[in-house]
């Protein structure tokens, strides 16, 4: 049957490399695989208990619905200083808070996306890492650290060109469906 993953994106600036990796991964999902884009994390307020206790906002609450609905989550998000953007911890951190909490038992695929050489390594091990709090399933293999990512996405029409890039993304979107099946049965 179909399955349906839903994309958290971590950067909230328009020409993001990030944001042009998310853009083009319904076009390259596999036959019986829809993606959809959830709403921007730079909606949620900063995470504060107070808050919480008065209601959690509308965004977050929308965001873990349609999370709870999806098959799967793939996080497309840059690294910042060796790690994950604040606004998209701070998304994590709200989240994490409801309950049920949506990322539980959740398959979740990781792709990062930098100018730099190392494509944004370092955060997906911190992301692992606050995941595994959250009882996510996150895909081992293929991992998905896409390097140098300004030469491989159009500068005028922010497209991600890169053949190479386009066909890896494709197998690890089939990964990710595998291990969804497989969490199904
Ligand atoms: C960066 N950048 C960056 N790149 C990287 O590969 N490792 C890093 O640790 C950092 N650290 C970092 C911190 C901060 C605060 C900023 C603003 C940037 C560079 C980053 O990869 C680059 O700006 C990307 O273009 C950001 O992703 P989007 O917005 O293009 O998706």
């Amino acid at each position: 049957s179909r399955l349906n993953f839903v994309i958290l994106l971590g950067s909230l600036r328009k020409a993001s490399l990030n944001a042009a990796i998310a853009r083009a991964l319904p076009d390259l999902a596999p036959p019986g695989i829809s993606i959809t884009s959830l709403g921007s994390i730079g909606d949620f307020p900063h995470y504060d208990a107070d808050v919480q206790e008065e209601g959690f906002p509308a965004p977050v609450l929308a965001m873990a619905q349609q999370i709870a609905a999806s098959d799967g989550v793939i996080i497309v998000t840059p690294e910042y200083n060796y790690s994950i953007p604040g606004v998209l911890k701070n998304a994590i951190d709200w989240l994490s808070r409801l309950s049920p909490q949506p990322f539980a038992n959740k398959p979740v695929a990781i792709q990062t996306a930098s100018p730099g050489l190392i494509g944004g390594a370092r955060a997906q091990y911190h992301l692992r890492q606050s995941l595994v709090f959250l009882d996510a399933f996150v895909l081992n293999k293929p991992e998905a650290m896409i390097s140098q990512a300004a030469q491989k996405i159009d500068p005028e029409s922010l497209q991600l060109t890169d053949i190479g890039t386009r066909e890896f993304l494709t197998r690890q979107i089939s990964a990710l469906a595998a291990l969804a099946n497989r969490l199904r049965e």
